[in-house]
């Protein structure tokens, strides 16, 4: 439970808000570059509760500007992309990607007012499918040096989704590993085409992930603190107490999962492809998640990987709140009780993100922190708060985690492991586990043998 000040502090992004510096000290997702690839490459954002356009020029660098025009606020996401910069259709001011105003052709002949005027603009640089800004002081520093940025882009695809909902409780979902034994749970058999997520066997057990995940829904919980966050190190005996009697040697399943400071996360997909996903605020009460499917093994199909989630959301050109899911609150999420009686425990379908989004969206906008009760496998989201709290506390580069040497940050190890040591496995146990399936998958790499994280 939070008292209603830290949630306040917690959940407000704006400018000038405590929770809106420390989001501006990371870099942000502000577009996917397939939004930026028609024949006019200039789109409407809202990120962090400011209004923005982004844009490509001829020369292939992105631009971040306000969205109103600094003469008399017009919509410059209507503007024209021309001569080095974005020109504002109402009074033909033209500014490039720095905000430098470099004409006022309304103005007399030999007039320096634009000399006196700047727009505010952002650095903006494209890398992996995502269009990043910095919107904090200073000078950017370099991106960090994660799998996620580190991997060549043939072998990263990256999608979004609107979630209408602060962005901290879509974080929260993700630093929570209890909730998948029970939000993703299937009823039915695993054979059956749904949960790809979960479906894969766990190492050579033979046993399913969602049956593991069934079977043992009281895991273990660990937070460990890293350069970029925290990792949560979350443990399953399988095959003695009450999965006794399983057809396999009893084995425990190391699951690690990451939190990149302040709003990312890293989770296994398959034993080729980690899912680093960020949680940035459009404003207080809408975020979007962008996923970055990372492969360690082959490099990924991104056609089949879109196609496989496109039909899933309305795309709509100059809507700052495109990539809207066609399921959510309008429709009940997709809600049906009879699957939810036979087939799944949600009722809500066979997509885990649908599930997500009914858990993140249904506390309202803004979860109420002040009403709820966090247990002890809640570990994950209590370090969350804490370490934003300490960073708003005290803002500098020894609270926000990850920012002194972003280049230097390696990894994350994101792995399914399993361990065949006693039960229950002592931490040097549960150290070797995930370091070496981090290690043999980073081997097997055509680019990550070099970047375990230490
Ligand atoms: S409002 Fe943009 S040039 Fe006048
Ligand atoms: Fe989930």
């Amino acid at each position: 439970m939070s008292t209603a000040a830290e949630n306040k502090l917690l959940t407000e992004t704006g400018p000038g808000t405590p929770g809106g510096r420390l989001l501006r000290s990371y870099w942000q997702p502000a577009a996917l570059t397939e939004e930026l690839n028609g024949d006019r490459p200039v789109i409407p954002v809202r990120l962090l509760g400011e209004d923005l356009v982004v844009f490509k020029e001829e020369t292939g660098d992105y631009g971040v500007l306000a969205r109103a025009c600094a003469h008399r606020r017009a919509d410059l996401s209507f503007g024209r992309l021309e001569d080095g910069g974005l020109r504002c259709p109402f009074h033909g001011w033209l500014f490039d990607r720095d905000g430098t105003c470099l004409e006022t052709p309304a103005e007399p002949e030999g007039s320096t007012f634009c000399s006196r005027v700047r727009q505010v603009a952002y650095p903006a640089m494209e890398h992996n499918g995502i269009i990043w800004t910095w919107m904090g002081d200073g000078p950017p520093p370099p991106l960090p040096g994660l799998d996620a940025f580190a991997a060549p882009s043939s072998h990263v695809f990256a999608f979004k989704g609107l979630w209408e909902c602060n962005w901290l409780q879509a974080h929260e979902v993700g630093v929570d590993p209890a909730h998948a034994s029970f939000l993703h749970r299937f009823l039915g058999p695993v054979e059956e085409e749904y949960g790809l997520q979960f479906r894969s066997t766990i190492g050579d057990t033979g046993v399913p992930t969602t049956v593991l995940m069934r079977d043992v829904p009281n895991p273990s919980i660990a937070v460990e603190s890293t350069a970029y966050g925290f990792r949560l190190i979350t443990l399953r005996p399988y095959g003695s107490g009450s999965t006794a009697g399983a057809n396999n040697e009893p084995f425990t399943h190391v699951r690690v999962t990451n939190c990149i400071f302040p709003n990312a996360i890293t989770i296994p997909m398959s034993s080729e492809i980690a899912i680093t996903q960020w949680h940035v605020p459009i404003d207080d009460t809408s975020c979007y998640w962008y996923s970055m499917f990372v492969s360690y093994g082959d490099p990924v199909d991104s056609d089949i990987m879109r196609a496989q989630r496109v039909d899933a959301v309305e795309l709509v050109p100059g809507d700052p709140k495109t990539y809207r899911p066609k399921t959510g609150r309008a429709n009940n999420w997709g809600y049906d009780p009879v699957e939810q009686r036979d087939l799944t425990y949600t009722g809500m379908g066979f997509d885990i993100n649908v599930h997500d989004q009914w858990a993140v969206e249904s506390p309202g906008a803004i979860h109420d922190r002040t009403n709820e009760h966090l247990s002890p496998a809640d570990v994950g989201i209590r370090a969350q708060r804490r370490m934003m709290l300490a960073a708003m506390a005290n803002p500098g580069p020894d609270t926000e985690v990850g920012t002194a040497d972003p280049a230097s940050l390696r990894g994350p190890g994101s792995v399914d492991a399993v361990s065949r040591d006693p039960q229950p496995l002592s931490s040097t146990a549960v150290d070797d586990a995930w370091r070496s399936a981090d290690a043999k998958r980073r081997a097997a790499s055509s680019w990550a043998e070099d970047l375990a994280e230490t």
